[in-house]
């Protein structure tokens, strides 16, 4: 690994104050996938020893956020830590989005991801009428107030992350955003860039779109399937976009998203250290190129001439 670069790229994560590595890390499937300990163990050091400074993660996303704790808890120093709540979980009885809820599920990611303070807390994609309803950020700011997290922000797509993206309290915006789902580039981040909101990207790299379905593992070939019908009917070709060939495609996708102005930070998910390895090649190289970031512009629009490709939670 002695030829394998260090992201050394920080970006001004809005106003937080905090600075971001373009890549990030997303806690999804280690969660879903069940992955065990050595291994995620093993891809998150590799990702902190090379650079990578921000990881998510969510109560919902079964053992997830236990693991992080477990492997990388005595490392939180090393990075900006990301949860999400607001989903009925395991062991909380109340009610999805009351502020007893987020409250409760707030106390237990603390101690899941052994740590004190949780950087920022995001709202886990509520509907735009919970965001109106205004108990559920309140909660959030509540907690902010307690220091049981320093900022508070939303995930999620479309009209809601627009509208969430102007509430007061709100610092953060987590999104999707990637070669297959175009649309919050338009309908989100002007208003991020507003209000001067931290940006991640969600889904970054579109779940691999241009593996077959049927070589997705568990959930994530149903998941993944709205991508990988977009990604068939977009048409793309690698050579046409000044690359080798389909292996290109992780590091097209990657620096597409990355390239995007207003992005901070992309959390790619990986439950593979190889995979991880090629992420941070791929995130050390910069922009795409602007012809090849128009092409795949062009391309989307083009298949989707009258907008129904919405942002995909
Ligand atoms: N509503 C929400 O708030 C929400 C929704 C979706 C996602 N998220 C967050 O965003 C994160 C990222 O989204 P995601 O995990 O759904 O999608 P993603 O990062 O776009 O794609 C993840 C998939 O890509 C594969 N992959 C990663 N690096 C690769 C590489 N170099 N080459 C080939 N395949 C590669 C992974 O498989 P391997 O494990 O085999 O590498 C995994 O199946 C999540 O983990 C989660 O933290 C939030």
């Amino acid at each position: 690994m002695a030829d394998l670069p260090i992201v050394t790229e920080r970006r001004p994560f809005g106003k937080t104050g905090l600075e971001v590595s373009p890549l990030g890390f997303g806690g999804a499937p280690i969660g879903f996938l069940e992955t065990e300990r050595e291994r995620v163990a093993g891809v998150l050091n590799l990702l902190l020893d090379h650079g990578v400074n921000l990881i998510d993660t969510a109560a919902m996303y079964r053992g997830s956020e236990a693991l992080i704790g477990d492997t990388i808890g005595d490392r939180r120093d090393d990075f900006v830590l990301v949860s999400k709540c607001g989903h009925k979980i395991d062991g909380v009885d109340f009610e999805a989005w009351t502020p007893e809820l987020i409250t409760a599920s707030i106390n237990r990611s603390l101690e899941q991801l052994k740590t004190e303070v949780i950087d920022v807390m995001l709202l886990h994609s509520c509907d735009i009428d919970t965001l109106k309803k205004g108990e559920a950020l309140d909660a959030l700011l509540k907690a902010k107030r307690a220091g049981k997290i320093r900022f508070a922000g939303y995930s999620g797509d479309n009209e809601a992350a627009a509208y969430a993206a102007g509430l007061d309290g709100v610092s953060v915006i987590q999104t999707s955003i990637n070669i297959c789902d175009q649309r919050n580039i338009d309908a989100v981040l002007p208003e991020t860039r507003d209000h001067d909101l931290g940006v991640m990207v969600k889904r970054p790299i579109a779940n691999a779109a241009w593996k077959k379905l049927d070589d997705q593992p568990g959930m994530y070939k149903n998941y993944a399937s709205e991508y990988t019908k977009r990604f068939a009917e977009m048409g793309l070709n690698p050579k046409k976009l000044g690359f080798e060939g389909a292996k290109d495609w992780p590091e097209i996708a990657l620096r597409f998203t990355l390239s995007t102005p207003g992005v901070h930070t992309a959390i790619i998910g990986t439950t593979n250290p190889d995979n991880a390895l090629a992420n941070i090649r791929a995130a050390a190289k910069g922009q795409l190129p602007v012809e090849a970031y128009a092409a795949i512009r062009g391309a989307f629009n083009k298949a989707d001439p009258d907008g129904k490709w919405t942002g995909q939670t």
